[in-house]
């Protein structure tokens, strides 16, 4: 009896086991096709579209990150051509050998305008043929022009801003400069700023009135008849300067597309002159900033990066802080300030921070000039910061307290509502003038 069983289930097992098996793989098989079928890949979600477009425009562009493989060196954008000789000639092992890398006749005309005008930046470059440049809109050609200048003589300096010993404070290291991007002609911005959020000086924090040393300087290019009919201002800003010594002004047209000159040369100029500087806020002149509740922000950040600083050796502070924009679309639109063609930049934008202003550390602000050097100059200046520090590795940090789009209508005239902003987009002079009075003293129930 036992025997038998046994050559039963020996038999069983023959004939059972393949079957068991094949319908494994069967089963196998079909799982397998069926998650292939219903894998759709993932969708990636356009939070922003850079500014000057509307959310509902159907005139977009398409989604412009096309499938790798396709992506033709010959047929990219201006802009990425560029960038992609520079990183061929900057990486390590292809190092030294430029030749054969431009193949777009665009690219490669400016390629040579560029060995022509090196040498040369300042004298206006007379380009002889440029292929396809007049496709560009009249601002985009202007920037491709002189996209390889990026020394500008200093027109009005202050090099004794940081050294300068304020009255009785034994103080030369700026807790912050203040870093605002101005034009020739807005002095009345200029001087609201200063009697209200950038006065130069000691400040007091609003918490703990510890505060910090601030010094402030206003950006300023060139704004006379080559940027339109402008009234001559040149002697009105001398005085202002003789007054108030917080000028700095190159020798460039101030256009929008040149304003990333602006960080380049500041950068450039703090290194020089106040490289002390712990931190730096970059903002334009139209922006209102709690400076005091900055400063309290700042000093706690310090304190947070002293303490790290015990820990491990680390003393590069990377600090960017601003409202951040990520996976923004060039703007498509060409009836907009920020138009940039899809024949001079494709991709997305790296995450940046955008509009009114930024806070940086200064340790991070020669990391930054230092990669720039090898990034293409791009036309918008936020999304350039942004580039730039995709290069390093890092991306900027969001804090709720930058507003680029303002508070609730509603909102606008109570103190209260500002009590958790930092900065805030865009007041006029007159408001300016009138929050910071209102916000002196800032009601206790808040
Ligand atoms: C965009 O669409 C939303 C809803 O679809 C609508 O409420 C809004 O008014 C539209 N905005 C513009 C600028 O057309
Ligand atoms: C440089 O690159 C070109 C084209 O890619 C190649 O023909 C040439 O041999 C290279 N030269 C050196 C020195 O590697
Ligand atoms: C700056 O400080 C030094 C000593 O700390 C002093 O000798 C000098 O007079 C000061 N200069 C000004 C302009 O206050
Ligand atoms: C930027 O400034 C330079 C120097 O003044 C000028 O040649 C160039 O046209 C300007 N670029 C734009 C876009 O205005
Ligand atoms: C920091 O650097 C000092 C001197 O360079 C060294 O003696 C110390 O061990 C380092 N500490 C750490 C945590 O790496």
């Amino acid at each position: 009896m036992g025997k038998c069983c046994k050559c039963n289930s020996r038999l069983l097992c023959m004939c059972l086991l393949p079957c068991m098996m094949t319908g494994h793989l069967l089963v196998y098989i079909m799982v397998s096709i069926f998650v292939t079928i219903s894998y759709t890949p993932p969708k990636i979600t356009i939070h922003y579209i850079a500014p000057g477009i509307s959310a509902n425009s159907t005139a977009l562009a398409s989604y412009p990150l096309g499938p790798f493989w396709n992506l033709r060196l010959e047929d990219s954008a201006l802009w990425n051509q560029l960038q992609h000789a520079w990183d061929r000639q900057h990486n390590p092992i292809l190092r030294g050998n430029t030749t054969g890398i431009i193949r777009n006749p665009k690219a490669k005309v400016l390629s040579e305008i560029e060995d022509e005008c090196l040498s040369d930046c300042m004298s206006q470059c007379s380009v002889p043929r440029i292929h396809g440049l007049d496709s560009f809109p009249k601002q985009m050609r202007a920037f491709i022009r002189s996209m390889h200048c990026r020394e500008y003589p200093l027109l009005i300096n202050q090099p004794g801003m940081c050294r300068r010993n304020s009255s009785s404070y034994d103080l030369d290291s700026p807790l912050l400069v203040m870093a605002i991007k101005s034009q020739v002609g807005n002095f009345e911005n200029r001087q609201a700023i200063r009697e209200t959020w950038g006065r130069s000086g000691l400040v007091n924090g609003e918490l703990n009135k510890k505060g910090g040393l601030v010094r402030t300087v206003f950006l300023l290019g060139r704004q006379d008849s080559s940027t339109g009919p402008h009234p001559d201002l040149k002697n009105l800003l001398e005085l202002e300067n003789q007054k108030y010594g917080d000028i700095l002004q190159w020798d460039f047209r101030d256009t929008f597309f040149n304003l990333t000159l602006k960080d380049l040369l500041f950068w450039h100029w703090l290194q020089q002159y106040c490289h002390t500087a712990i931190f730096v806020f970059k903002g334009d002149d139209d922006v209102f900033v709690r400076t005091g509740a900055l400063l309290d922000y700042l000093n706690k950040q310090w304190e947070e990066h002293d303490l790290w600083r015990a820990y491990t050796n680390e003393t590069d502070m990377n600090l960017f802080v601003g409202d951040v924009i990520n996976n923004a679309m060039p703007n498509r639109e060409p009836s907009t300030k920020y138009y940039i063609p899809g024949s001079f930049y494709k991709g997305m934008y790296p995450p940046y921070a955008g509009g009114g202003g930024v806070v940086y550390s200064g340790s991070l602000a020669f990391r930054l000039k230092k990669v720039s050097e090898r990034v293409r100059l791009f036309p918008i200046d936020d999304v350039y910061l942004g580039m730039c520090l995709h290069r390093l590795g890092l991306s900027p940090s969001h804090h709720p307290g930058f507003l680029t789009f303002d508070l609730p209508e509603a909102d606008r005239g109570k103190p209260c509502a500002y009590k958790s902003v930092l900065l805030v987009h865009r007041r006029s002079p007159n408001e300016m003038l009138t929050i910071w009075k209102r916000l002196q003293k800032m009601p206790g129930h808040c």
